[in-house]
């Protein structure tokens, strides 16, 4: 597109969209355009008033002040917006049978401990006792031997470990597996609780504005990764969570649904090698060939 004339009301998107005709980076160009396009449309529609516009200013502004090394404001608007929600589709679109993905979020751990199969995650015996498992399969139904689960979870105070540094143990309810020759993982736990996402900066003040809560529904976190199959980001809930239907960052997919059944049953608790009731916990994964 070349030189639309001088700015107006009525061009603007044009006369800014053809001053950058000459970039380089063809992909740079195009987004540049679609941005000018729907920003310049959102603010033809909306008419903000000068002091309306300085208080978006101000927000953005809050919200870069507001990051540092352990803290992306900029990931949580993202995520409130449903934006990380929408690239994360985008990007993930999965074969029928896969297991969906869902958003990382900000408390991963990269270097969490290799545990063996059956471990307690759970390092301060605090929570109702929870015993997860299930298998990793191949979309054809092949179970997949030495499979890399990384499980994190909050506690059953809604928090994790980084969250509550020398309250909670290093490492706590964290942990990474490797499935047996027959495709299965298994460790322990305990029941998560929902929590707010972190809500004490400009998007929790936002969300407030919107008459909208901070939670996320109870859940654990999973990275699953297996040779020749595409690596899967994603979690599992529980479905009787008071805000499964109002995920503050609109994470939940009814396939990520998983059941925490109440095990009474004396033999099977010992079984498990609980000496009392406990959670069950069976959720299979599906990872979609490479
Ligand atoms: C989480 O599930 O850990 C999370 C995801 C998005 C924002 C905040 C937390
Ligand atoms: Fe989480």
């Amino acid at each position: 597109m070349t030189e639309q004339g001088y700015f107006t009301e009525e061009t603007s998107a044009d006369v800014v969209i053809s001053r950058n005709a000459k970039a380089d980076d063809a992909r740079l160009k195009v987004v540049m355009e679609v941005l000018t396009r729907h920003l310049h449309a959102a603010v033809k529609e909306i008419e903000p008033t000068e002091e309306e516009w300085f208080k978006v200013i101000m927000f953005l502004t809050q919200t870069g002040q507001m990051c540092n090394d352990w803290r992306q404001e900029y990931i949580l608007l993202s995520d409130v917006l449903g934006v990380s929600m929408l690239v994360d589709a985008i990007n993930n679109r999965k074969p029928s049978g896969a297991s969906e993905s869902t958003v990382l979020g900000p408390f991963h751990v990269a270097d969490a401990p290799e545990l063996p199969l059956g471990a307690d995650i759970c390092l301060d015996q605090k929570g109702e006792k929870m015993l997860v498992r299930g298998r990793i399969l191949s979309t054809d139904g092949t179970p997949l031997a030495g499979a890399k689960i990384d499980v994190w979870q909050a506690n059953d105070e809604g928090f994790y470990d980084v969250q509550q540094k020398g309250i909670q143990p290093d490492f706590n309810l964290r942990g990474v597996f490797r499935t047996n020759e027959a495709g299965e993982y298994w460790f322990r736990g305990v029941k998560p609780k929902f929590y707010p996402i972190p809500d004490d900066g400009p998007v929790g003040k936002l969300l407030g504005q919107l008459g909208r809560h901070p939670y996320r529904p109870a859940h654990l976190h999973y990275i699953i990764e297996a040779d020749g199959h595409e690596r899967l980001v994603t979690h599992i809930f529980d479905p009787d969570d008071p805000y499964i239907a109002s995920d503050a960052v609109f994470g939940v997919k009814q396939s990520l649904m998983a059941k925490f059944a109440p095990i009474t049953d004396k033999a099977r608790q010992a079984e498990a090698g609980f000496d009392g009731p406990f959670l069950e916990v069976v959720h299979d994964f599906v990872l979609a060939p490479e």
